[in-house]
């Protein structure tokens, strides 16, 4: 363990010498109203609980408790995945605990050494809102945005039709307007359907129909679908996998979008002439690793840990606004943790970005 942490009797509010600095690390944590549990990385023990996190699991100590005795039923493996992920020093998942939800601040921390059994994960809860309210906040949600898409799809339909000269000749003037109206309802349509998706992973409401698949093939798919996308913006997609079949039990529908919607940030944040490159890595036996590179503008590092939450958008004035909701990287990390995966975006402003997630393989026979 680390100094801050190594003498876990220094959490306690009774620990004697308070001139030491883990003692008033340990104090000022005790202070906070909201619960806080550390847990170490590597074995998920509760190295510390604040007296709130006490109080909230009704423990008398932290002493000998683990993820396991926080009282979350099935919800724990879904905190452990989290936990689990490396990838992030920062994370944030929401989970219900006692019809309550909490809201979870995770944070990777290394202290004093460097090696791994030196990290701990302090956790910070905080009560999210009641769950039959955020139900029905679910609920209605996924109605409108239902309701909203069949006439939004027929008014799009309707317009492309007399765009296409269908109903007879169109002047010029009359084009123009119809064409923006073609395109916000295009718009609005991506956004009703985004919507309809997020709230449909955020309420467990999406099912997932997984099969044993192979990854390459479900990688060509998602290339052919994509190619006439890259077209427009004048970029090409090269795909580098293995020959044969990677099998990984997957919805093929799901991971499809989650390759679509990568493959579509990295040509549209692409410079004409660019190249966007679908790998799929399968040297690890436990997981397969697949990427999506590009050589465009790529994102600030200010927006970089920001750019998983809902509606967030990196680039201001950007030449395709039209194509945008800013929520499909939150859906395609929803789907790709729900496969037990995890996702990583890295990036250089005016170099590029790289963005891989990892899904498991089946054991061998
Ligand atoms: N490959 C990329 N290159 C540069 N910026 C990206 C890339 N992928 C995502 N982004 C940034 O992240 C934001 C959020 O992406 P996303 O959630 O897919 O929403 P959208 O594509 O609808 O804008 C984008 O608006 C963009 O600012
Ligand atoms: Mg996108």
């Amino acid at each position: 363990m680390s100094s801050f942490l190594k003498d876990k009797t220094s959490f306690t509010t009774d620990a004697p010498n308070a001139s030491d600095t883990s003692t008033r690390s340990g104090a000022l944590l005790d202070a906070v109203p909201d619960p806080v549990l550390a847990i170490a990385a590597d074995t998920f023990d509760v190295v510390y609980a604040n007296p709130a996190a006490l109080r909230l699991f009704e423990w008398n100590r932290s002493a000998n408790r683990s993820l396991a005795d926080l009282g979350l039923g099935p919800e724990e493996i879904r905190l452990r995945t989290v936990l689990s992920s490396s990838d992030h020093t920062r994370r944030e998942i929401q989970v219900a605990r006692d019809a309550k939800l909490y809201r979870i601040d995770c944070q990777l921390l290394s202290t004093a050494g460097t090696a791994d059994d030196d990290q701990v994960i302090l956790t910070i809860w905080s009560p999210a809102a009641d769950i039959d309210r955020n139900r029905r906040d679910h609920e209605f949600v996924a109605t409108v945005s239902h309701e909203l898409r069949t006439p939004v799809t027929s008014i799009k339909g309707a317009l492309g039709l007399v765009l296409s000269g269908a109903s007879g000749p169109v002047a010029d003037k009359t084009r123009a307007l119809l064409d923006i109206a073609h395109r916000n309802a295009g718009r609005l349509l991506l956004l009703v359907n985004d919507i309809l998706d997020i709230e449909k992973l955020t309420s467990g409401n999406m099912s997932f129909d997984k099969d044993l698949l192979d990854l390459v093939a479900v990688l060509d798919a998602a290339h052919d679908a994509t190619a006439s996308f890259a077209h427009q913006f004048e970029v090409r997609i090269e795909v580098e996998a293995p020959k044969g079949p990677v099998m990984a039990t997957i919805d093929g529908a799901r991971i499809h979008q989650v390759l679509t919607n990568l493959i579509s940030n990295a040509c549209k944040f692409s410079h004409p002439g660019g190249v966007v490159t679908l790998s799929l890595d399968d040297s690890d036996p436990e997981k397969v690793r697949i990427c999506v590179d590009d050589t465009g503008v790529g994102i600030p590092q200010s927006a970089l840990h920001t750019i998983f939450d809902r509606f967030n958008q990196a680039q201001s004035g950007h030449r395709n606004r039209t194509g945008s909701t800013g929520l499909g990287l939150a859906i395609v990390k929803t789907i790709v943790e729900a496969h037990g995966g995890t996702i990583s975006l890295d990036s250089v402003e005016g170099q590029g970005t790289r963005a891989c997630f990892t899904l498991s393989r089946p054991a061998p026979e």
